[in-house]
């Protein structure tokens, strides 16, 4: 079977039941996956090979009195066996398109400018590089996706 690229939805608890290791950081609980997925802001978009789960993206699209909606990116990984494949641009626009479907205007995702991988990934999806220069240099750097 191909590496199919699916948006999870209520019902669909099961598909986390076949993770690979290393995607998830932790084992995954049945509880909070119905509390995830019956919920309609959370969104998560799987890598599925064969009915296993090798990556995902994680999101959470909100508003707020003075803005239009907006679409963060909470956890993107891919099983080290799978990747650069292009999974993790494949599940990140996924989540892109469920942002669009919401009326996000704008999706934005904070990482660490040590992690060399997901820095290439970000600007691979047009991802623009904005660092919170006014905070404690920690590290912390923000890409910013616009999507209308
Ligand atoms: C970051 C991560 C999700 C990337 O997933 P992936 O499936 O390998 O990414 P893709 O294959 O879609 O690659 C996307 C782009 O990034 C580049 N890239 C990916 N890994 C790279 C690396 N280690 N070094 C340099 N470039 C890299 C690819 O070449 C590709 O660029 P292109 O579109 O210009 O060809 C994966 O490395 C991972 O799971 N890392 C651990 C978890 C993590 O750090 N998540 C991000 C937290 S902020």
């Amino acid at each position: 079977m191909a590496l199919e690229i699916k948006v999870l939805e209520r019902g669909d608890e099961s598909v986390l039941m076949n993770v690979a290791a290393e995607v998830f950081d932790n084992p995954i609980d049945a509880d909070l996956t119905a509390e995830f997925l019956g919920d309609a802001r959370h969104h998560l978009a799987v890598a599925i090979d064969d009915g296993l789960v090798v990556g995902f993206a994680s999101a959470i699209h909100y508003v707020h009195p003075d803005k239009p909606p907006q679409l963060w990116i909470n956890e993107v990984a891919v099983a080290p066996e799978y990747r650069r494949r292009g999974l993790g641009k494949a599940v990140l626009r996924s989540l892109f398109e469920v942002g669009k479907a919401h009326h996000c205007t704008v999706a934005w995702v904070l990482t660490d400018r040590t992690n060399v991988a997901a820095m290439a990934l970000y600007a691979s999806v047009g991802g623009t590089e904005g660092a919170d220069d006014e905070g404690p240099s920690d590290g912390t750097l923000g890409y910013s996706f616009m999507l209308s």
